[in-house]
């Protein structure tokens, strides 16, 4: 039900604090593991790791805003490993640049190169990776992809606007690709997402903590705000990610599941 062996996966944004921990994740359970990101030295870094613990695993430096840069990914999977099984659209983030700050910079003054940057990222990063690694499935009736949405797609996040619109707007392109990809092309390809709510990383460190480590005012809210009453871990995500990509699933697409510790179901009362 869970089998995820000999599997080929693809997995944007490797290198990064959570899809690091999914890459490794699906290598440690069979899965031959394409690591892509704009940082290359960390992803070789990554691939050594994996290789050392028993996976197998590629490291391919590409960007996910040029279809170009993706084509050439997909051709040195397709030379080495002759399919893909799995994508994973792990390649985004938020940008202090597109953040509002109460004092410094307010909505108005956000500029347009910063707004550009999130959006592109994070919505053209998920669409062009389908369209690529899409084809290649679409070609074989078969595969499965999951994208990485967030919280703040169910609510906007106060001061992320950029961000908070993007991620909005995955969870609808999920729900699109789903269906076109079920009644068009071939039920066998399932397209779902993953919803992560508060994970203190790199991305939103700066809005939640403070030089020294303590919360600011915004992480103790954030704490207040989780039911569970703590930031996720990068290993939260991981039984969810394997369910999703697995045969077990195999009646499930369309849905973004969210990881979050309560957060979507506290009125706050
Ligand atoms: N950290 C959180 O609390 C949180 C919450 C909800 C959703 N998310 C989402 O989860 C995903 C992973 O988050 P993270 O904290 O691990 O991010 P991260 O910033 O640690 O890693 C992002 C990765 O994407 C890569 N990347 C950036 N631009 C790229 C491009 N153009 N082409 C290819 N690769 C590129 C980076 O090199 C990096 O490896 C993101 O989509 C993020 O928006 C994170």
């Amino acid at each position: 039900m869970f089998d995820l062996n000999e599997k080929v996966a693809v997995v944007t944004g490797a290198n990064g604090v959570l899809i690091s921990a999914m890459a490794e994740e699906l290598a440690a359970r069979g899965a031959k593991v394409a690591l892509l990101s704009r940082n290359a030295d960390k992803l070789t870094q990554l691939a050594s790791d994996i290789e050392a613990a028993g996976g197998i695993a590629l490291a391919i430096a590409g960007d996910v805003t040029s279809t170009e840069s993706l084509e050439s990914a997909a051709k040195t999977v397709l030379d080495t490993w002759g399919r893909v099984d799995l994508l994973v659209n792990g390649a985004g983030g938020n940008s202090p640049d597109a953040t509002a700050m109460p004092g410094k910079k307010t909505f108005f003054e956000l500029p347009t190169d910063a707004l550009r940057f999130v959006t592109e990222l994070n919505l053209l990063g998920t669409i062009l990776p389908c369209q690529v690694f899409g084809k290649i499935m679409a070609d074989r009736q078969s595969g499965i992809i999951i994208n990485i949405s967030s919280m703040a797609a169910f609510k906007p996040m106060t001061r992320v606007v950029g961000y908070s619109a993007a991620k909005a707007s995955i969870n609808n392109f999920t729900e699109w690709l789903a269906v076109y990809m079920a009644k068009e092309i071939s039920p066998n390809i399932r397209v779902n997402a993953i919803a992560p709510g508060f994970f203190l990383t790199e991305q939103n460190r700066f809005l939640l903590t403070n030089e020294d480590g303590s919360l600011t005012d915004r992480g103790q809210t954030i704490i207040s705000q989780t039911p569970q009453g703590r930031f996720g871990k990068p290993d939260d995500l991981l039984s969810t990610l394997v369910w999703l990509a697995s045969p077990g699933a195999g009646f499930i697409t369309g849905i973004v599941v969210p990881v979050d510790g309560g957060f979507q179901a506290f009125s706050g009362v």
